[in-house]
């Protein structure tokens, strides 16, 4: 699978969020990172569907929807028609899994699947089937920042080993706490979709982007 960094705009700086996406874009990235929380799901509230809406006049980036809200069947036709390419939803916060997951590709975008870091890996076992994605959390969800769970690592190889086995084409997406210092533990244990906030969007977002990128194509 191909390696792809996955920015999370959540680090970005609001006041001038088409420049800080432009300077990711011009670093190399290709996708782009968008974190929805509703203050349910996740304590925090982020943003939402004008966010989306308005960068997607800015850039043809893939738009990576991250949503951490409850029920987010309600939302994936939204969302679908605001410009995101692929959606993620997570286990713990949907009635019907398949249900949903079959909606968002029915809306034409790729379905993702998140588990937060204490939800057994097997719980993603049954929706296989009907995934383009799997998203590990590799901290709590609800905020950009924080460290990453050492075990995690351990994680990212049971899901790794699990896609491989059911034989079918999943990237596998980490989100949280990856910097240039452990880029290479999560490559290595089988990830190939970095998502990175604060280590993109805090200095020099361009020449970031730049150092994430050499090693992604280089491994
Ligand atoms: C956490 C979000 C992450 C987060 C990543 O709830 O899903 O995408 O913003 O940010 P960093 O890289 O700063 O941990
Ligand atoms: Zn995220």
């Amino acid at each position: 699978m191909l390696n792809i960094l996955s920015p999370s705009i959540l680090a970005a700086d609001f006041k001038h969020l088409e420049q800080d996406i432009k300077a990711a874009e011009a670093g190399g990235a290709r996708w782009l990172h968008i974190d929805v929380m509703d203050g349910v799901f996740v304590p925090a509230i982020s943003f939402g569907m004008c966010v989306q809406e308005s960068i997607r006049s800015c850039t043809d980036m893939y738009f990576d929807t991250h949503l951490m809200i409850t029920e987010p069947i309600r939302y994936a036709g939204e969302f679908a028609r605001l410009g995101s390419n692929g959606i993620t939803v997570h286990v713990e916060a949907c009635k019907d899994v398949k249900k949903t997951l079959r909606t968002i590709r029915e809306c034409g975008c790729r379905a993702g699947l998140s588990i937060k870091p204490e939800t057994s890996t097997d719980s993603i076992r049954d929706y296989l089937e009907e995934v383009d994605m799997i998203l590990l959390m590799s901290v709590e969800p609800g905020s950009g920042g924080q460290k990453y769970l050492p075990e995690s690592t351990d994680r990212i190889r049971e899901v790794s080993r699990m896609i491989k086995t059911s034989g079918r084409d999943i990237d596998l997406e980490v989100d949280g706490g990856i910097r240039l210092t452990n880029i290479h533990e999560v490559l290595e244990a089988g990830a190939n979709v970095i998502v990175a906030g604060s280590a993109i969007f805090e200095g020099d977002i361009r020449a970031n982007t730049e150092d994430f990128v050499k090693i992604l194509n280089k491994v």
